[in-house]
Parts: C-alpha cells; structure tokens; sequence
C-alpha cells in the first residue's frame, strides 16, 4: 500500500473508502445495510480486505464485528494492552453515507499512516467495525459493541424483526455464532480504552466553523414500543362517536409525545416516533391495531425518565377516554455514558494541534458504540462538521479536507496516549 502523507491525500483516500461502502447496499437507488444481512456481511469483508492491507490480522466474530490487530510495537507500561478504535458499518433505512463508516475508515488510515511513519505503539491497536449501532432491524441498539464490551443480554436472541426472523436465527445465518458470545468479551485489563471518530450529526461544529470537537458525554436514551388495540369497522357505518379507532388515539399520543418534549427547556429533551404501522391497513377499515416506535433521549437520565412517564400516563388516559387497549413497553434503556477525563484531555490537545485552534467541547444527542465500550473502561469521540448538521439522510456530507484533519487528529490521540506512556 503506497503510504499516505498529507491530510489533503489522506482525506482523499477516505472519501474513495468511503464511496467503494456507500456502493454495498440492500437498493440500488439509496444506501441502506441493516445488520446481519448479505449488505452488511460484503461490507465486513471488504473492511477486512482494507485492514490487512494495512498490516492488521483480521476476524470476522461471533456478532458480526471485523476486528482488525496489530500487537505493541515496542515494550511499554501497558504491556499487553491494545487501545480499541471503532465505530460501525450499518445503516439506517435510505442513510447517509458516513455515519459509522467514517470511524471505521479513519480508523484503518490511522493505523496505516503510524505505519508509514515508522512508529512504533507500547500498547497493541484493535480496529472495530461493529455491525449494529443503528439497531434498525431488530428494537434493541449496540449489540455488536455489547458483545464485545460483555453487556450483551442473551435474552435479546430472541427478539424478531419485522420478518419474524429472531437474532439468533439472524447470526446463524450470517456465519455467527449466538453460542460464542459471551467468548467475545474482551476483559478489562487487556483493554487501554476505546475511541470513535464519528460525524456530529448537529450543527455546532459547522456553525462554529471549526472542523473537529470533542466529545463530553452521550445522552441518555431509551426506546419503546407502544400498542394500541381498538376495533374494526366499516369506515362507512360506524357512527364517529361509536367507532374504537386506534389510529386516531395514536394520533393523540404521538402530539403529546411531541407537546412533551417541546415543553422541556433545559435538559435537551428530545422525543421521536419513527416508525408506525397500521393494521389492517385499508382505507375502509376503521384501525384497529396501530404499533408505534418512541424514542426518548435527554441530557440527563432523570429528564429522560420523567419524560417517559409522563408519556406513558397520557397513553394511559387515551386508554380510558378513547375506550381503547394501550400497552407501552420499554426495549432499551440507556444512562448517560461520560468520556473518560484522560482521553477527553488527549483529544483535546490533539484536535488543538490539528485544526490549529482551540477545541471545542460538545455532548452528542445520537447514540454511539462507547455507550457500550464504557463498561471496558474510559472511551473518548472525536467529532467531525457534517454539512447543515444534517444525518440520517443521504444528504449527510462531510469535506475531504475535514476526514483528513479527522485521520491527522486520531493520529495525534494515538501518539499523545504513547507519550503518555513515558511520563512516570
Ligand atoms: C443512532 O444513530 C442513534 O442515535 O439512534
Ligand atoms: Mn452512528
Ligand atoms: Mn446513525
């Protein structure tokens, strides 16, 4: 591989990595790869492929995460250790092209660029590209990353998607192995800490035009599912004021939801359903089962559990005053995940050199692999500008200039940690 020197080069590289995963998709017409699908499996492939170039060893795991090492270059207090880097290869359904994948591609660029340098790391490099942040396919988020974090709830092999097709079958027949999970867990003491590039998803960065940040904390998060059973109808008979439309009741909820959210002023309460489903489905038949996502996040979990209750209590009273049958389920609950100080210091210092001004610290409201990484010790993001904040959409778009300063400034978190390392 011809070693790469610049940042320019090196952004350049990035976005043809970047357009060679944007071509691996369920649809010709838009990019999506949900988990554990033929998409999502010649993407880790070809990840694979740009990792051992890069002079890593590679395995495909047990979830469905490539995982790419390289050992320590030369003795050092860390021993053993290996510094994980990650982020991941799934989408969401008609998604931008680099949400996750932008991680994962910085993070092998990182690796080559040490390389072409002739640096040699006291501690070891694992390269993570993890199959299931989105968590679009099945109701839960972040099982890759819990599987290796060793959070992962063996109870969720049971959970289906849309297809009915349960996450155990799922793994079968990518090639994993629900039965080796647990074994994928890495133990703490092996591990240096984890850190992420990923896009900010928002519009702080860009507003404050300044290429990179760092980030102080993920939100807290929680998903649900709630049902509404009314009746059918004829939507030609059934008098208005004798009708049990489920519809109409998960219409008035879905305006609480938002009424809820807008109301909090401080907390950066957000509340999102984003999935509906109706049935039976015909424009003569008066609903009668509606089905509706609800996303719930905040800057703190408390802010965030009031919200849901006070959520769940308006379902409650539609269940009466709409004589319909409401049940609200909770499928992930997650707790604010703080960045460790010391990487949170690293990046900063690093981001400062790069971008050749002061770094800026910023939350991030999505949900990102370190909520699970946490649980193996301190993890740390670096955040790059995406044009308008926006994401999620194809329109999501972030500079060549911008994804080389991003490799430039993991590059310089790397080698701040090893300086560190020769501190007493
Ligand atoms: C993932 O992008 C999430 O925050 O939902
Ligand atoms: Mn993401
Ligand atoms: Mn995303």
């Amino acid at each position: 591989m011809t070693p790469v020197a610049t940042a320019r080069a090196l952004g350049e590289k990035a976005q043809r990595m970047i357009d060679a995963l944007t071509a691996i998709s369920a649809s010709p017409d838009h990019l999506t790869r949900l988990y554990l699908t033929p998409e999502h499996k010649r993407a880790a492939e070809l990840v694979g492929e740009w990792m051992r170039e890069a002079g890593l060893s590679t395995r495909l795991d047990a979830a469905g995460t490539m995982r790419g090492s390289m050992p320590p270059g030369r003795a050092g207090r860390s021993g053993n250790k290996a510094l994980l880097i990650g982020s991941h290869i799934d989408t969401v359904i008609n998604a931008g092209r680099y949400d996750g994948n932008l991680g994962v591609v910085v993070g092998i660029l990182a690796v080559e660029t040490l390389k072409a340098r002739g640096v040699a790391l006291p501690f070891g490099i694992d390269i993570l590209a993890f199959g299931d942040e989105e968590g679009v396919r099945f109701p839960v988020t972040l099982t890759t990353s819990a599987v290796t974090a060793g959070v992962f709830d063996p109870k969720a092999l049971d959970i289906t998607d849309d297809a009915d097709i349960t996450l155990r079958d799922a793994l079968i027949a990518f090639g994993g192995d629900p039965a080796r999970l647990k074994e994928e867990a890495y133990q703490r003491p092996s591990v240096l800490g984890y850190l992420e590039v990923h896009i900010e998803q928002g519009p702080v960065l860009e507003r404050a035009q300044e290429p990179l940040g760092v980030v102080t904390a993920i939100a807290s998060q929680s998903r649900h599912r709630i049902r509404i059973k009314g009746e059918a109808g004829h939507a030609g008979t059934v008098p208005m004021n004798m009708r049990h439309d489920a519809l109409a009741a998960a219409a008035e909820i879905i305006l609480a939801i938002e009424a809820i959210a807008k109301k909090d002023k401080k907390n950066s309460l957000v509340a999102t359903v984003g999935h509906v489903e109706v049935m039976p489905g015909a424009s003569n038949v008066i609903p009668a089962d509606v089905r509706f996502s609800l996303d719930v996040r905040a800057a703190n979990d408390r802010a965030r559990q009031e919200a849901v209750e006070a959520i769940t209590l308006v379902a409650r009273k539609v269940d009466k005053t709409r004589h319909v049958v409401v049940g609200v389920e909770t499928m992930l609950e997650k707790p604010v995940a703080t960045c460790g100080a010391r990487l949170q210091k690293a990046i900063g210092k690093a981001v400062t050199t790069v971008q050749g001004e002061p770094a800026r610290s910023l939350m991030s409201g999505a949900g990102h692999d370190g909520q699970s990484m946490a649980h193996l010790g301190e993890f740390g993001m670096i955040f790059v500008r995406c044009r308008a904040g926006i994401s999620h959409n194809p329109a999501e778009f972030v500079t060549i200039d911008d994804m080389g300063l991003a490799v430039e400034a993991l590059v310089e978190t790397i080698l701040e940690l090893a300086r560190q390392e020769e501190q007493p």
